[in-house]
């Protein structure tokens, strides 16, 4: 058992530090001489525990980069990442894999549930993996919060892509990862279905304590966060507390140069085409 799972998470930092990820000078670049990209550009950014932040910024502008980053899938050019009070860039493959394992969460657009398996298994899954108990009391209040009580012997199939993305977020806060990262967790999800998933990672902040971090290009979506961070060429160049979603739809406005809608007119689209 590692001691992440002994740290009680809801109601305060529990004696950890108070920000759960660190980026420092963080460059990565890809390819070299002509070709050579830089996706991100000295980034420092430090994401508070128990926060939920949304990150947006055009196509090509580094979201999914610091994201991998952040999580420890992908290395660095130059800079460093905390995760907690582990600096990974300074770990070995291995003992990166273990953190990744016990210490950080996915949620991807693609649910990326096992559909031989039900609800429930699917959900204890990583930590059957990683030969750990899951803690009793703590599944049963992730499962009470996802509000999946009476599906949990269903199989993917027999649920609602709202509900099957509620299970994969089950899955990643049973563990008690000290962060989650989502990669547009509601992309492939219709806007009412999107609602519910936000709600619950909104809860799972709000009563679990639980840190989020969620790349997404949807000022609705944004709106859920308590912090909106915005990338442009690899660097970040806004960062709003408490977004409203007309407020996030203004700066994209603004960083995108896009002058052709108004966000009554963008809002208004959104919610025919859903
Ligand atoms: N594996 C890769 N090889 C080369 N260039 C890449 C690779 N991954 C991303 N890039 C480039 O890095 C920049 C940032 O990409 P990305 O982080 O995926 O942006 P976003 O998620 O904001 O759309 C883009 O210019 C992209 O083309
Ligand atoms: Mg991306």
């Amino acid at each position: 058992m590692t001691t992440a799972v002994a740290v009680p998470r809801a109601g305060g930092s529990g004696g950890r530090t108070a920000v759960a990820a660190r980026a420092r000078q963080v460059t990565k670049a890809y390819g070299g001489g002509e070709t050579r990209v830089v996706a991100l550009d000295a980034v420092d950014v430090d994401i508070a525990r128990g926060q939920f932040t949304a990150i947006m910024g055009p196509s090509g502008s580094g979201k999914s980069t610091l994201m991998h980053c952040l999580a420890g899938l992908d290395s660095l050019t130059s800079g460093r990442i905390w995760i907690g009070e582990t600096e990974i860039t300074k770990l070995k493959d291995k003992q990166l894999t273990r953190l990744r394992r016990d210490q950080v969460g996915f949620i991807f657009q693609a649910f990326n549930l096992l559909p031989t398996l039900n609800a429930l298994e699917n959900i204890t899954l990583p930590m059957d993996i990683a030969g750990r108990k899951p803690d009793k009391r703590w599944l049963d209040t992730v499962v009470q919060t996802v509000g999946l009580g009476g599906r949990l012997k269903h199989r993917p199939s027999q649920l609602s892509g709202g509900q099957q993305q509620r299970v994969a977020v089950a899955r990643a806060l049973a563990a008690q990862p000290e962060i989650i990262f989502g990669d547009e967790p509601t992309g492939n999800l219709d806007s009412r279905a999107g609602a519910e998933v936000l709600g619950f990672l909104r809860r799972s902040v709000d009563e679990l304590g639980q840190t989020i971090v969620m790349v997404t290009h949807d000022p609705v979506a944004a709106s859920y966060a308590d912090r909106v961070l915005y990338l442009a060429d690899g660097r970040i160049v806004d960062d709003m507390a408490d977004p409203t979603a007309e407020l996030v739809f203004e700066r994209m406005l603004q960083f995108s140069g896009d002058e052709s809608r108004t966000p009554a007119e963008y809002f208004e689209a959104r919610g025919r085409t859903s």
